[in-house]
């Protein structure tokens, strides 16, 4: 760390991956390396019209939520780790002009580019900078909270062009699962928990997947000065 607390600023460019990136990896990296962020919560509150839905039928994928705000939002996964576990990819030295262009010109679905310092696992350097892609939620692809049922049935419907959103789902709790013993996440879990459910009952004829509707709201709800207090023992 620096003098004033910001990770050291060097020439080789990382980007962090908590989503899809986990496994599958951006193109020309010569480095991976499992670790965490914190200061964020994980939540599939960002509908996916272009890999996991459809504009006329996003699915559902995950971006961070500035934990300070998450705090102030009533969500019914009320927990949430410290630590946001996922991957740090080093691009290899002579293509980061390349990929640098390349991300900065690509719009990804109402994500955008920021940077946060990147605690590596192996604890092999301090914190250094990557890149993060976050849906913000000022962009028009972010829901906010979502009742688990809800969005467990959601994702469970959804598809786009780079697959079944519950793919999507399952693979980032197997991809979690196989960082860390202390990688998992709850609201990933349970989630893939009541979509494993689904498909039971969809097996057994009890879950009929036609005419679902789940439009994306901007209202979110706030804790209320009462709950405020309950809030602030989230973890
Ligand atoms: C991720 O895997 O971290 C990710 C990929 C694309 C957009 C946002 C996040």
């Amino acid at each position: 760390m620096s003098a004033n607390g910001a990770p050291p600023e060097t020439d080789e460019f990382w980007i962090f991956g908590y989503g899809s990136l986990i496994w599958k990896p951006p193109p020309h990296y010569d480095r991976r390396v499992p670790g965490w962020l914190t200061g964020y919560v994980r939540r599939f509150w960002q509908a996916s019209q272009d890999h996991r839905g459809t504009p006329e039928a996003p699915g559902r994928v995950v971006t961070l939520i500035e934990r300070s705000f998450w705090a102030s939002l009533v969500d019914a996964h009320d927990s949430a780790p410290e630590k946001v576990w996922g991957v740090a990819y080093r691009i290899q030295a002579d293509k980061v002009a390349e990929v640098r262009e390349h991300l900065d010109i690509r719009e990804i679905n109402g994500y955008t580019i920021h940077h946060a310092p990147f605690h590596p696992a192996d604890g092999s350097s301090p914190a250094f900078r990557t890149l993060v892609y976050i849906g913000t939620p000022d962009n028009d692809q972010f829901t906010g909270p979502q009742d688990p049922q809800a969005l467990a049935e959601h994702i469970y419907v959804s598809e786009g062009p780079s697959g079944l959103n519950r793919d999507y789902l399952l693979g980032l709790e197997k991809a979690l699962d196989e960082l860390s013993p202390e990688s998992g996440d709850a609201h990933v879990t349970d989630l893939s928990n009541r979509v494993r459910e689904l498909d039971r009952k969809r097996r057994e004829g009890r879950f009929q997947v036609e005419g679902f509707e789940h439009p994306v709201s901007h209202e979110f709800k706030r804790v209320s000065s009462v709950d405020e207090q309950e809030e602030t023992e989230k973890t």
